[in-house]
């Protein structure tokens, strides 16, 4: 009696195997049962005899309801109207755990009693497909990196100070009266290292204390943050768009499935070729100004200020790929980013938005090179010195230009499966109000 996955099937047409799993639903008229089965792989219609089983089998099947654990015996047949292309003849079944009631149905239920069932809403079709695209993007991710001579870096979750602003920090309590951060960004780090290795990518779960109860926003979120030594902002760019080209190749060659469940419109998926337009900020500006001379924005944008979810979305909107908008104010992006020689006011910085409404998913840029102008943004930032000296280290010890990206998971994978919110696109969401399961 072989075991074989509910994904395995096609190499099995016309032999007996076991399929252990679970009831997704369950068809019956009178002589004749339906069980779907779902094994974590797939779904498999089976089909039950009355006169095919023993009759206490056929019992246990009958009180076998949504969720109970279930194994099958049985002979496999390719049958085009089944979902999935294949069904079993059950000759032999074994009820491990009769199951009634469980709380998540095929009818609707509301997002808040979902959220707190996340533990067992992951079995839901919906969300099955969800998680392997971020499967999928995860791997592309890597891989891409890999192939392109990045080494993978990992860098410290508790750190001593703020990568990206003060207020957004968690804060734990170390030892002796001391205080830990929980990281915001391995990007300094990685600075280090990029230094040491040439190329470099940490990996890892992020944290920022953010008030922000938006479709966008978790508070735990993993970052993908590649840094490159001897490399420009215009460096970044043409990574970021052979990066994110590369991951929406990838989801098209491996998820066809699952998109087809999240009913993705996959020529958007098709469209993320390079290059991507670049937009300076000023020209973005000019662009959301005009926009709202012609009525389509209600409120007017003044040069200086960071965008908002609607003006990136207005921006993005005309636009069928990432757009990539580069050159913002110096005042409203991190300490650490170089000025542009041209234009002292403006920092080499880059956001790329992506189409659809899904906003920036890479902030990246590059990295300001001189010991002094650090020390003078360390005061101006009141960041504490003392646990920036080591970086200080980085421009007293073969300071050049570099630069690099990243890229919050979470975000590319909704916008790869097209979903309204981020919280779907990890197994379990941290958010504000949201610490449970
Ligand atoms: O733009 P951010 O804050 O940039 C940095 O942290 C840099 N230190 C990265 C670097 O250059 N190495 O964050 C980068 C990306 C955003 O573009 C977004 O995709 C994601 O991280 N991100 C979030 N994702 C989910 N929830 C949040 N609260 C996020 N904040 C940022
Ligand atoms: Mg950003």
């Amino acid at each position: 009696m072989q075991k074989v996955y509910i994904n395995q099937l096609s190499r099995h047409v016309g032999e007996e195997v076991t399929v252990e799993g679970w009831v997704y639903n369950t068809r019956s008229s009178g002589k004749l049962m339906f069980p779907q089965l779902r094994d974590g792989t797939g779904v498999v219609q089976c089909v039950v005899f009355k006169k095919g089983v023993a009759p206490e089998i056929w019992e246990a099947l009958s009180h076998a309801g949504q969720e109970s654990a279930v194994a099958v015996r049985g002979n496999v047949r390719a049958d085009e109207r089944a979902p999935g292309g294949f069904e079993i003849d059950v000759a032999d079944a074994r009820v491990t755990q009769q199951v009634e009631g469980y709380p998540i149905t095929p009818k609707e239920h509301g997002t808040e009693f979902l959220m707190d069932h996340r533990h067992l809403w992951l079995r839901s079709r919906r969300q099955h497909a969800i998680l392997l695209v971020r499967h999928t993007v995860v791997n592309a991710v890597r891989d891409f990196l890999n192939r392109d001579g990045f080494v993978l870096m990992d860098t410290p979750i508790l750190t001593p100070a703020a990568c990206e602003g003060t207020t957004t920090l968690f804060e734990v309590d170390y030892f002796d009266d001391e205080k830990a951060y929980l990281s915001q960004s391995g990007q300094l780090y990685n600075e280090a290292t990029a230094a040491a290795f040439g190329k470099v990518y940490c990996f890892g779960p992020t944290f920022r204390a953010e008030r922000s109860k938006t479709r966008r926003h978790l508070t735990e979120f993993w970052m993908v943050e590649p840094e490159m030594a001897y490399a420009t902002l215009d460096d970044v760019m043409s990574l970021s768009e052979r990066f994110l080209s590369s991951i929406a190749a990838r989801v098209l060659e491996e998820r066809q499935e699952e998109l087809k469940v999240l009913e993705r419109d996959t020529s958007k998926l098709e469209a993320i070729v390079p290059p991507f337009p670049r937009v300076q900020y000023d020209d973005a500006v000019k662009m959301l100004q005009e926009g709202h001379e012609r009525g389509e924005i209600e409120n007017r944008f003044e040069w200086g200020g960071d965008f908002g979810a609607p003006d990136e979305t207005y921006i993005s909107s005309k636009f069928d790929k990432p757009v990539m908008v580069h050159r913002y104010p110096a005042t409203v992006k991190a300490f650490y980013m170089k000025r542009d020689p041209e234009r002292d006011d403006l920092a080499l910085g880059v956001d790329v938005l992506a189409p659809e409404g899904y906003g920036e998913v890479i902030g990246g840029g590059e990295r300001a090179t001189s010991l002094e102008f650090l020390e003078e943004q360390l005061k101006l930032h009141e960041l504490p010195r003392e646990a920036f000296e080591w970086y200080l280290d980085l421009r007293r010890y073969g300071s050049v230009p570099h630069a690099g990206f990243g890229m919050g998971i979470e975000r590319c994978v909704a916008w790869m499966c097209g979903i309204e919110h981020i919280r779907e696109t990890i197994p379990f969401p941290r958010m504000l109000y949201r610490l449970r399961p």
